[in-house]
């Protein structure tokens, strides 16, 4: 498995995948799913991936990519993590553990960030027991928050 920086070379595979993902997503609402599937179009993440205080990072397996997280550094030292995803036949075989690690082993050494922050539905438990088993804590409830659903903000500090 190679964690890495999203390439420009494979930035249409990543969004086909991300597309996958959120399409297949029980636990969303079809408009939050349309919304979302569209901000992993090719043109979008050609233009974010130029952008410094964006991250993307793929994981790779055999050279295909089976999971990716994408977040964003925002001016207060702050890391959010939008979006970590990984395609389903690849869950709970450490891929999403190891994004994360190679996530924190990096803004560690960027020196700029204080703190990972990241929200869930509340009804997305598998996410919830993922970042709760990488030493996340919950700090907040949002009720009624993006369409419509309610979230928990959780946060680890570097
Ligand atoms: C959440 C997600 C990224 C986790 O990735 P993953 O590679 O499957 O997670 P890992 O295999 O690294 O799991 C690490 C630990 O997290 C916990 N965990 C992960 N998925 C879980 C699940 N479905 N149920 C319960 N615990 C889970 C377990 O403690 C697991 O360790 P274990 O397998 O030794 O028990 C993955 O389920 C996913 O892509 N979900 C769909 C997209 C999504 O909802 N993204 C989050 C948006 S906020």
């Amino acid at each position: 498995m190679i964690i890495e920086k999203l390439q420009e070379k494979n930035i249409k595979e990543f969004c086909d995948l991300a597309q996958r993902i959120i399409l297949d997503l029980s636990y969303y609402s079809d408009i939050a799913k349309k919304n979302y599937a569209k901000s992993f179009e090719v043109k979008e993440i050609q233009n974010k991936i130029k952008n410094e205080n964006k991250l993307f990072l793929s994981a790779k397996n055999n050279n295909k990519i089976v999971g990716f997280m994408y977040g964003f550094f925002d001016n207060t030292g702050l890391f959010w993590i939008e979006w970590i995803g990984i395609n389903e036949e690849n869950r709970r075989k450490g891929i999403g553990n190891e994004i994360l690690k190679f996530l924190i082993n990096y803004l560690k050494e960027s020196k700029k960030v204080h703190k990972i922050v990241c929200d869930i539905r509340t009804s997305n438990l598998p996410s919830q027991k993922f970042f709760a088993k990488n030493k996340f804590n919950k700090i907040a409830l949002l009720k009624n928050f993006w369409h419509k659903e309610d979230f928990e903000i959780w946060e680890l500090t570097l």
